[in-house]
């Protein structure tokens, strides 16, 4: 009997770990922050690359729950960065079709950067060119841990059945409900680990880990890795037919 095995796999989900800024500004003997600014730059040419090699989702590991430990003036910088990437982007990133939402916990961000967020999902909500989602105070275990928490309400008020309770049904308690898994993860600036990245939707994810710093990080590598993933034999634990 033969076994059936998917079809080969077409990358439409892409999630990037956006590691490096920090090594790429020390290395010039400039401050992190200035890394940082040259990371926010390259995800323009990312996400505008993005619809041209048939990625209709794009996901931006941007600030995890446990960069809250670094200093003080870095987590700052950040905030304020991102804040301005938002001011900046706004209009463009709407008049190029991207539809932009954010995963993570909102509670712990500062009320300006909350407001623009949302006002950003809310202007782009109509577009679809490109599904782009920022994670932004996201952390996997931090996900599943308020999932599990809205669903113990929900099944100790009666509106949910613990026999009822499927892999779906899971999902859609998760922050990116909205989203197919993703089929490649990559993760820039030599370091192999996933940090708390997307830790229940990466469970067929294919893996790239390259050398190269974010901030210099460009389409053609993109390009290039995608175009090496699409095709692999996606077996689903199953063995190759
Ligand atoms: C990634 O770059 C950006 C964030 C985590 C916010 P890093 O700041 O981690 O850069 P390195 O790892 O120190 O080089
Ligand atoms: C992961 O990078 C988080 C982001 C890219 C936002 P880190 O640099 O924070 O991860 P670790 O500390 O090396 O695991
Ligand atoms: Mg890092």
């Amino acid at each position: 009997m033969a076994i059936e095995t998917e079809p080969p796999r077409q990358i439409n989900h892409v999630a990037i770990i956006m590691d490096g800024n920090g090594r790429w500004a020390t290395r010039r003997g400039l401050p992190r922050l200035v890394g940082h600014r040259k990371g926010a730059e390259r995800v323009r040419e990312i996400v505008d690359l993005c619809p041209d090699i048939g990625v209709r989702y794009l996901t931006l590991y941007a600030f995890s729950t446990e960069n809250w430990k670094r200093a003080q003036a870095e987590v700052a910088g950040l905030m304020s960065l991102f804040r301005r990437y938002i001011l900046k982007e706004a209009d463009k990133l709407n008049e190029n079709g991207v539809r932009v939402r954010f995963i993570g916990d909102r509670g712990r961000l500062d009320a300006k950067l909350i407001d623009l967020m949302a006002r950003l999902e809310e202007k782009t909500a109509a577009n679809d060119h490109l599904n782009l989602t920022i994670a932004l105070n996201y952390g996997g275990r931090d996900e599943v841990t308020r999932a599990v928490r809205t669903l113990a309400v929900d099944v100790a008020e009666g509106r949910v059945a613990p026999d009822d309770l499927s892999e779906d049904a899971i999902g859609y308690y998760l922050d990116t409900r909205y989203l197919p898994d993703p089929d490649l993860i990559i993760r820039t600036s030599g370091e192999k680990r996933v940090s708390n990245f997307l830790l229940w939707q990466a469970a067929y994810a294919e893996f790239e880990f390259v050398e190269t710093l974010w901030p210099d990080f460009s389409g053609a590598e993109l390009t290039r890795i995608v175009e090496g993933c699409t095709g692999r034999d996606r077996r689903f634990g199953a063995i190759a037919g």
